[in-house]
């Protein structure tokens, strides 16, 4: 029977200017190169200055998306910028990207999902174009952590980086078979329970400051690997494939035994595995995106390819999306 798919027709990214390596790290935090690359995977990470900002990180990252689509901001009707560092309160960073653009219709407006973020917005524009709400999507996940964090708190600062990464998707029709290009199923969860693990301390609600980023990395550690397979698992079931008939597994790139071991748990090849976590660090809702456009503009990544995205954030927030390329 036919029916409406998400077909990622376009993809873009953006970094600061600005890269930052441990050693450089190392002269101003007590760490090393050693202890974060053997605990983390991370070599270097790129950090924004003040004209920086997520707006226009995801500017760029969307206008690189649109660029590499072949359309115009006229061409796209909805906007979803994932992001946990808006540039203000309100008005949303996905309004800005809307005014940077150029675009004047359509819909935009952020959702916030922490690092499972960019997973929730191409679930959320999905549904959009499916039910024909919306025929073409700019799905941004773009995000200035450096701004959230405590510099002063080796066990955090070290982990994260900036940058922004886009896709665009396009309603197009399929045969509702797992061979159809575009989004073929999702999963989303979340368990508010685990607040304390990761969270910033600090909001206009509470404190009226931005505050800090704070976790308990051991123990999003244990959830990360212990727990979120079941949303892939909830793919696989939901398409009728398995690991095998993956071509890429490109999870969020938090820190590389992370990644690994889930792998290894769900039986996916580890050449199948897309990393880039070591370049990046982690850059919460814009590290998917970043590392899609990486393995596509390097040629891993071809029309036609099954590719898993999959992510876990704060709240706790967690979620995998099903997409053949
Ligand atoms: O994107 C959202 C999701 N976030 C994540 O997925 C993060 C999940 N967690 C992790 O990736 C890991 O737990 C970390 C990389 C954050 C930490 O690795 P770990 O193997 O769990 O190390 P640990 O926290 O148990 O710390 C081990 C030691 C401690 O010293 P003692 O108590 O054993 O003497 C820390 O004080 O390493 C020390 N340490 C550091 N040493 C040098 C912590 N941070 C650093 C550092 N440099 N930056």
């Amino acid at each position: 029977m036919t029916c409406l798919r998400s077909v990622v027709v376009g993809c873009g990214s953006a970094l600061p200017a600005r890269c930052v390596t441990n050693d450089e790290l190392a002269k101003t935090v007590e760490t090393s190169d050693e202890w974060i690359v053997q605990r983390t995977g991370i070599r270097q990470r790129y950090l924004s200055d003040a004209s920086e900002t997520t707006s226009v990180l995801g500017t760029r990252a969307a206008q690189a998306a649109l660029d590499d689509a072949g359309l115009a901001a006229a061409d796209i009707d909805l906007v979803i910028c994932a992001t946990s560092t808006p540039d203000h309160t309100f008005p949303s960073t996905a309004t800005q990207i809307q005014a940077g653009l150029g675009m004047t219709g359509g819909v935009a407006f952020d959702l916030q999902a922490v690092c499972a973020g960019f997973v929730y917005a191409v679930t959320t524009a999905d549904k959009f174009l499916v039910t024909g709400s919306a025929r073409r999507a700019l799905v941004v996940g773009a995000e200035t952590f450096s701004r959230l964090l405590d510099w002063e708190d080796r066990t955090t600062c070290v982990l994260f980086g900036d940058g922004a990464g886009a896709v665009v998707l396009e309603a197009r029709e399929g045969e509702g078979t797992s061979a159809d290009r575009g989004v073929l199923t999702s999963s989303l969860r979340s368990d508010g329970r685990h607040r304390e693990k990761l969270y910033v301390d600090g909001g206009p609600g509470s404190t009226g400051t931005t505050g800090h980023l704070r976790m308990t990395g051991k123990e999003v550690f244990r959830f990360a690997v212990g727990s979120v397979t079941d949303v892939i698992d909830d793919a696989f079931r939901a398409s009728g494939t398995n690991a095998d008939d993956l071509d890429w597994f490109v999870p969020h790139q938090a820190n590389r035994r992370i990644i690994e071991a889930s792998a290894d748990k769900l039986g996916i090849a580890r050449d199948k595995v897309v990393l880039t976590v070591d370049r990046h660090g982690n850059t919460s809702a814009a590290s998917i995106p970043l590392a899609l456009d990486v393995a596509r503009r390097d040629g891993r990544i071809k029309d036609g390819d099954l590719v898993m995205i999959e992510a876990i954030g704060g709240g706790f927030t967690w979620g995998a999306a099903l997409i053949r390329w």
